[in-house]
C-alpha cells in the first residue's frame, strides 16, 4: 500500500479542517475509527463551505505514513496511539487539548512521540447526510523540535505554524487557559466571554490563582498578573465561542476533563499540593457526564 507523507488520526472538527488544508499540498491519509466512518468520509464532506474528498481509511487498515498528527479526543488517545504505531511513522504529533503525551508514548513506540499545541479552531455539525465542518478562527500551531517537516507542511498549507523550542512551557500555558475556561463554561453553560462577568469571574480567577503555583513549579514562567491577563485575553478573543467541554456535555459525550483538570491535579499531587476548587470542578463535570446514565438507570428504591 502507498506510504503517505502525512496522516491525520481523528477525522473530527479539527482533523478535517487540517486535512482539507493540508490535502491541497500533499497526499494526506485520514484515519477514521472504523470502516463505516471511512466510507462516510470517502463519500465527501463539507469543510468551510467547500466539498472535500479525503483519502480516508479505517484504523485497522491505516497505511504507513511519515508523520501522524493525532486529533482524537483525549479519551480515545490509547487506541489512536496503537494505530499510529502500526503506521511506522518517523514521528507522531498530538495537537490535542490537555496533557496526552505520556499516554501516547505508553502506547506508541515511534521514534518521536510528542505533543504540540494549536489555537486553530473548528466545529462540526452532524446531519443525516455528510458532516459539515466550520473553521472558527485562524490560530497558531506550535510544534516541538524534531517536527520541522510538519511545521513546514502546515505553513505551506496556509496554517500559521512554527517550531517552539520550549514546547513544555507552551503546553503548560495552554493548560492554564484550558483548566480555567473549559470546565467553567461547561458547568455554567455559557459562552467563554460570559466568564469575564460576575458571578463567574470570581471562580475563573480563583481557578487561575490556584493552578498557577503548580504550573510554575513545573516550568511555567508567568506571574499572577500575566496569568490572569492571558486567561482573560483568551476569554475575550473567544467571547462568542462555546468551549468544547460545553459542547461535549450538551451532546451527551464524554468530556476531556481527565486530560485537562485531571492532568493538573496529578501534577499537584506530585508536589503535594491541594487544589480544592479544581477538584470540585472535576467532580461536578464528572457528575454531569454521568447524569444521562443515572436517568437511564432503574430507580434503586
Ligand atoms: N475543535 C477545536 O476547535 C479544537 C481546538 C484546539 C484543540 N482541539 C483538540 O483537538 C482534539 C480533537 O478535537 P475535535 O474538536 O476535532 O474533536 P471531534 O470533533 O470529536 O473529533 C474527534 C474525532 O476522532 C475520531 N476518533 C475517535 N477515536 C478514534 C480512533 N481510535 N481512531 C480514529 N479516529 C478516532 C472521532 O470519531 P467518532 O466521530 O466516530 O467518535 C472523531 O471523528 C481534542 O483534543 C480537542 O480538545 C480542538
Amino acid at each position: 500500500m502507498e506510504r503517505f507523507p502525512l496522516a491525520i488520526l481523528g477525522p473530527g472538527a479539527l482533523g478535517l479542517h487540517f486535512a482539507a488544508r493540508l490535502g491541497g499540498i500533499v497526499p494526506v491519509a485520514l484515519i477514521a475509527r472504523d470502516a463505516a466512518g471511512a466510507a462516510r468520509l470517502n463519500a465527501g464532506v463539507e469543510v468551510g463551505g467547500q466539498g472535500f474528498h479525503p483519502n480516508a481509511f479505517a484504523a485497522e487498515e491505516a497505511p504507513e505514513a511519515d508523520w501522524v498528527i493525532v486529533l482524537v479526543k483525549a479519551g480515545d488517545t490509547a487506541a489512536a496511539a496503537a494505530t499510529a504505531e502500526r503506521m511506522h511513522p518517523l514521528g507522531v504529533l498530538s495537537l490535542q487539548n490537555g496533557l496526552t503525551g505520556e499516554l501516547l508514548r505508553a502506547h506508541c513506540a515511534a521514534p518521536r512521540v510528542e505533543q504540540g499545541i494549536t489555537t486553530e479552531g473548528a466545529y462540526r455539525e452532524r446531519g443525516d447526510g455528510a458532516d459539515r465542518i466550520y473553521p472558527s478562527g485562524a490560530g497558531e500551531t506550535l510544534v516541538p523540535p524534531g517536527f520541522e517537516a510538519v511545521a513546514e507542511l502546515l505553513g505551506r498549507a496556509g496554517l500559521r505554524a512554527r517550531v517552539e523550542p520550549d514546547i513544555a512551557a507552551a503546553r503548560l500555558a495552554k493548560l492554564l487557559v484550558n483548566v480555567a475556561i473549559n470546565p467553567l463554561a461547561a458547568l455554567f453553560r455559557v459562552p467563554n466571554g460570559t466568564l469575564l462577568e460576575p458571578p463567574h469571574r470570581v471562580l475563573l480567577d480563583t481557578l487561575v490563582r490556584e493552578a498557577l503555583p503548580v504550573l510554575r513549579a513545573h516550568g511555567l514562567e508567568l506571574d499572577e498578573a500575566a496569568a490572569l491577563a492571558r486567561v482573560h485575553a483568551v476569554a475575550r478573543a473567544t467571547a462568542a465561542n462555546r468551549a468544547s467541554m460545553l459542547q461535549d456535555l450538551l451532546a451527551g459525550r464524554r468530556t476531556e476533563i481527565d486530560a485537562i483538570t485531571g492532568a493538573l491535579l496529578r501534577m499537584a499531587a506530585r508536589t503535594g499540593s491541594e487544589l480544592p476548587t479544581h477538584r470540585a470542578v472535576q467532580v461536578l463535570v464528572r457528575a454531569l457526564e454521568s447524569a444521562d446514565d443515572g436517568r437511564a438507570a432503574p430507580a434503586a428504591c
